[in-house]
């Protein structure tokens, strides 16, 4: 069977024609490093990330390389996300932007890879994104005016085993009744109640109380099996526990629903004409909201599709680290002279 044609939108809906050459194909600065390059082949060289940043493929010839319709996506994305399954760390949280269809489409990728759901975030762009009058007949539907932002974290296991069951394991092999991780944690019965059940009632141990279990079955339990509750080879203390749930700080009032109008102003980066350079470009401030809620100042950012590198932008701005790659020369022309004055901005201050 022959292959079907790459699809292209070349000068579809690019502001920019010409081809613009940037003086350099990669910027490394303290708080990002940026390239010029197939994100496929520049994730081996990153830092591993504690929050992944996607906004790829939505299926509506966007960019050049954007597929037709949302069927062609789980093709586009499966090596992407192969690459970051291989490369998170039990803590990171990955936030997938795209249309409704398109994320329908590449959950089950995202499962199958090891990556669970957490939430859907809706970012509501409001009327004012409806151009003009659409004609509702021709299209036969309501206008759309909604992206979502998916949360997934990544799966966390120690040996092989979902925590959950690892917790178990190690508990039984102590040869302890299960009522004494009660008295190991110093409460009545939330030890058994929580973090050893065995069902949807299951809640991560506080970082303080599964240090408590670990090191009272370390006394308590059984001489030939020790030790227990060993992460990796090392004492399963507090901090390394604590490394083996996603972060996320939630600002107060804020919900799953980010009523905000798509970019317009002075943030929108445009060519000497004034034309937008990229109609993708994602609004700073939603970028922010995730990457706070989910990374702590020195925590690295990935932003494998970076068009003009808002994730970037927001990441050295919150003092993360951030490694970005953007495809297209012209998009990384602009998207580096962008990460440039921020960086010169910031160390004039
Ligand atoms: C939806 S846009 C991202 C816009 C970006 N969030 C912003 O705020 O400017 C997706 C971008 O990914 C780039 N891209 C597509 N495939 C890529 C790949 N394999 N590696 C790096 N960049 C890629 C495209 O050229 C496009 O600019």
């Amino acid at each position: 069977m022959k292959a079907a044609p790459k699809t292209s939108t070349v000068g579809r809906s690019k502001a920019v024609k010409e081809e613009l050459v940037p003086d350099t194909k990669q910027l490394n600065a303290k708080l990002c490093s940026i390239s010029c390059a197939n994100s496929l082949n520049a994730y081996d060289d990153w830092e591993k990330p504690t929050c992944i940043v996607s906004d790829g493929a939505y299926g509506v010839l966007g960019f050049d390389g954007d597929t037709s319709d949302h069927l062609d996506l789980p093709a586009w994305y499966e090596p992407h996300i192969e690459k970051w399954s291989k490369y998170a760390k039990p803590n990171t949280t990955l936030w997938f932007w795209n249309s409704e269809i398109g994320w329908a489409v590449i959950h089950p990728i995202l499962e199958k890879y090891g990556w669970r759901y957490v939430n859907a975030n809706v970012w509501d762009k409001g009327k004012g994104h409806i151009a003009g009058n659409v004609n509702t007949k021709k299209i036969r539907r309501f206008p759309v005016v909604t992206e979502v932002c998916v949360q997934y974290v990544k799966e966390p296991k120690i040996d092989d085993l979902l925590l959950k069951d690892w917790l178990l394991r190690e508990w039984k092999r102590t040869g302890l009744p299960m009522r004494k991780a009660n008295e190991a944690c110093g409460v009545k019965d939330v030890a058994t109640r929580k973090y050893f059940a065995k069902d949807h009632l299951w809640y991560f141990a506080p970082p303080e109380r599964f240090e408590a279990i670990q090191k009272y079955a370390n006394i308590h339990g059984a001489e030939a099996g020790k030790p227990y509750f060993e992460i990796e080879g090392q004492e399963g203390t507090a901090e390394r526990w604590a490394e083996y749930r996603a972060k996320f700080y939630c600002p107060h009032g804020f919900t799953n629903v980010w009523q905000r109008n798509s970019l317009k102003g002075s943030e929108r980066i445009t060519t000497a004409e004034g034309k937008a350079v990229h109609l993708n470009q994602k609004p700073l401030d939603l970028m922010s909201n995730i990457i706070s809620a989910s990374t702590d100042e020195g925590d690295v950012v990935w932003e494998p599709f970076g068009g003009l590198f808002s994730a970037t932008a927001a990441s050295i701005a919150l003092k993360r680290k951030a490694f970005g790659a953007e495809i297209d020369q012209t998009y990384f022309y602009y998207g580096l002279k962008r990460i440039r004055q921020q960086l010169n901005q910031l160390t004039l201050l």
